[in-house]
């Protein structure tokens, strides 16, 4: 993985690790982090030996407390648009990854770091987290999937509330409206709570992991026919490697050794 400026990445026993390094400005989203966030998901997919993913942001205080208002403050129409076009670009290639993504979303995750957080495959909070598109503060409204995601995600009747308030959930709100999947006291707990989980994915057929992806997304995309890709996928995978082995080490009483071939 080449070194970035504002994400620090390691990769340890098939997890990369990803940190938006950020502290003083609250890991805020500038131009170049995203650029970054672009970089590290396209050598993702390509390599074979990063199996899952972890983001997370530095220190205690925030996961992302947003995109950079400092370069927003500065957008005219055009590169305003071409603004939003490259976060939903960014964040969709985050969503269609076909290793599992969970955040760590350790205290504020807000605009832009709320909309990074729900295009993760999954949340992990700490107790301290929150949530919210304050946007409406600024004059402006989420650009990066926020109106879409967050209203896919917890249906049309809170995301209202929260897009045009700009409230800050708590994680008892987030979990009751079904945003995260796990909340742990500490970033530490959250993160040996989101290996375990990548640990378990990462012992299944990866093909199969990947297919589920697409799948599930196609629930979302309107130009898509999800029973028609969940058929084409599924089909799919009767074709690969890992499927014999699988469905041969059932019948032999073993544990499978899966490829993702
Ligand atoms: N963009 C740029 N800088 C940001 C930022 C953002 N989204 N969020 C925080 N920062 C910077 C602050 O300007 C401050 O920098 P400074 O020390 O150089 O002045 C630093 O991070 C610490 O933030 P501060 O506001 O002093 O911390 P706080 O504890 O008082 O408040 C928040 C924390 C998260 C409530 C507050 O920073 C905030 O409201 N941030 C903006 C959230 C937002 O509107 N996000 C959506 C953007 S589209």
């Amino acid at each position: 993985m080449a070194e970035q400026k504002n994400i620090l990445s390691e990769t340890k026993d098939g997890i990369l690790y990803l940190t938006i390094n950020r502290e003083p400005k609250l890991n805020a989203l500038n131009f170049s982090t995203l650029e970054e966030l672009k970089n590290i998901f396209n050598e993702v997919n390509d390599n074979k030996a990063i199996r899952g993913v972890i983001i997370t942001g530095a220190g205690e205080k925030a996961f992302v407390a947003g995109a950079d208002i400092n370069e927003i403050s500065e957008l005219n129409e055009l590169n305003a648009r071409k603004f939003a076009e490259f976060g939903q670009e960014v964040f969709e290639i985050i969503e269609s990854c076909h290793k599992p993504v969970i955040a760590v979303v350790n205290g504020y995750a807000l605009g832009g770091g709320c909309e990074l957080a729900i295009a993760c495959h999954m949340r992990i909070a700490t107790a301290n987290a929150k949530f919210g598109q304050p946007e409406v503060n600024l004059g402006i409204i989420p650009g990066y999937g926020g109106t879409q995601r967050l209203t896919h995600l917890i249906g049309r009747t809170k995301a209202t509330e929260i897009l045009m308030t700009g409230d800050m959930l708590d994680v008892d709100e987030a979990r009751t409206l079904g945003l995260l999947n796990h909340v742990e006291a500490t970033k530490d707990l959250a993160i040996a709570r989101a290996e375990e989980i990548l640990k378990k994915i990462m012992s299944k057929a990866p093909l199969s992991i990947g297919m589920i992806v697409d799948c599930v997304n196609a629930v979302y995309a309107s130009d898509e026919n999800g029973y028609q890709i969940e058929a084409n996928s599924f089909a799919r995978c009767v074709k690969s490697e890992d499927y014999r082995e699988g469905t041969k080490a059932f019948l032999e009483k073993r544990k499978p050794n899966f490829k993702g071939e």
